[in-house]
């Protein structure tokens, strides 16, 4: 089978990238576009380290063939990362002490993302839910969990303040 070109929205740009059959997005953003954040901890859909959003869902990058993704639109941690600093979510496993080896990290604040664009205002219990498919072999996960929370509560408080501004 011959190798094909994938279009497909990368950070909200479009991308092209050639692919062998089979190949998976992970392998494909990691080795052929040079998107090294996401992370392959198991390459066989276990351990979550893979995660990307796909149209706004996480998925497994690892066991996802990338010509699945033609003209879909695929969102990395580098998406979300300011060209300076570090974004809410970041900061939050920052101040939380969430990132230990960091190796879990992209796919965890990938989930995060999700969620919080979904829910705004997650419980304890939604977000360990969220992140429950996600293995993290340092933290104990509770950092993680509240450094989600933390990144909620921050965006909620930013939010308000737009709104005050906004009303004078
Ligand atoms: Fe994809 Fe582990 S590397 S789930
Ligand atoms: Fe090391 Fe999560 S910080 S695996």
């Amino acid at each position: 089978m011959a190798s094909k070109i994938v279009t497909f929205t990368l950070n909200g740009k479009e991308t092209e990238v050639m692919v062998k059959p089979f190949m998976t997005l992970a392998r494909a953003l990691r080795e052929r576009l040079g998107f090294t954040a996401t992370k392959c901890g198991c390459y066989e859909g276990n351990c979550g380290t893979c995660t990307v959003l796909l149209n706004g869902e996480p998925v497994l990058s690892c066991i996802l063939p990338a010509e699945d993704v033609e003209g879909q639109d695929v969102l990395t941690l580098e998406g979300i990362t300011p060209q300076e600093g570090l974004n809410p979510l970041q900061q939050a496993f920052h101040e939380n002490y969430a990132v230990q080896c960091g190796f879990c990290t992209p796919g965890m604040i990938m989930i995060g993302e999700a969620l919080l664009r979904k829910n705004p205002h997650p419980s304890r219990e939604e977000v360990a839910e969220a992140l429950s498919g996600n293995l993290c072999r340092c933290t104990g996960y509770d950092p993680i969990i509240a450094a989600v929370q933390a990144a909620a509560e921050q965006r909620a408080a930013a939010e308000q303040r737009a709104a005050g501004a906004q009303g004078g």
